[in-house]
């Protein structure tokens, strides 16, 4: 399942970041391809290791978990780092499949979704729709500045050429509690129905039993 997060970052937001990704170096994004992915990656990148980038994430990854459909889409366990990405004209990521562990050490996660999160308003550049493989085919995917997409990082995917503009995006990785698809997809649908039911003003006790199934199956599922 891929799923929109709407306004993820709002315009005052929008304006911080991209002011501060304005003032940065940017370099190959070879450098944190995967083997598989090197080839195809023809994109630039903000250095990791700069500290103006460190903080930019934290405030990135704060708004995501702020989202209110980030929680229950994901799951989330753990968080990979955040890559902040730059095509210029010209610039592509070819068709590729995202490494399945990322990080070392301490931080290795495994990757169960991947997210994208556009930064650049979208009639300010041609091209550079993210395409994922689903079973109903390629799906392009090209959002309003500040809207993020969570996809399966297990799919093939790629970014098409950018012809004119620049993309900026962030790009992320996170593990889940609830790996499976169909069981994070079936909790995901549960828990947006006990949110309408609770909207429709259905009384606290009677939403318990919902709540208790929720419950219970992310006990069973979780790991
Ligand atoms: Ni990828």
């Amino acid at each position: 399942m891929s799923l929109v997060l709407q306004s993820l970052l709002v315009a005052e937001d929008l304006d911080r970041v991209r002011a501060e990704l304005a003032a940065l170096t940017w370099s190959s994004g070879k450098r944190t391809a995967g083997s598989a992915a090197r080839d195809v990656k023809e994109n630039l990148q903000a250095d990791g290791s700069d500290p103006r980038v460190k903080e930019l994430e934290r405030f990135v990854v704060e708004a995501l978990r702020r989202h209110p459909l980030f929680e229950i889409a994901a799951r989330p366990a753990r968080l990979s780092r955040l890559l902040f990405s730059r095509y210029e004209p010209g610039m592509t990521y070819g068709a590729h499949t995202d490494d399945a562990l990322m990080g070392k050490g301490e931080d290795k996660l495994r990757t169960d979704l991947a997210f994208t999160i556009f930064l650049a308003d979208s009639s300010s550049y041609e091209g550079g729709e993210l395409v994922v493989d689903s079973a109903l085919g390629e799906q392009g995917i090209k959002l309003e500045a500040g809207d993020a997409i969570l996809y399966p990082a297990g799919s093939i995917h790629h970014v098409a050429p950018v012809t004119s503009g620049v993309r900026l995006a962030a790009v992320g990785w996170l593990q889940s509690f609830v790996s499976d698809p169909t069981q994070r997809e079936t909790l995901f649908d549960l828990s947006v129905t006990r949110s309408r039911l609770a909207a429709a003003g259905i009384a606290r006790e009677e939403l318990l039993k919902l709540d208790k199934s929720i419950s219970n199956l992310l006990r069973m599922w979780a790991r």
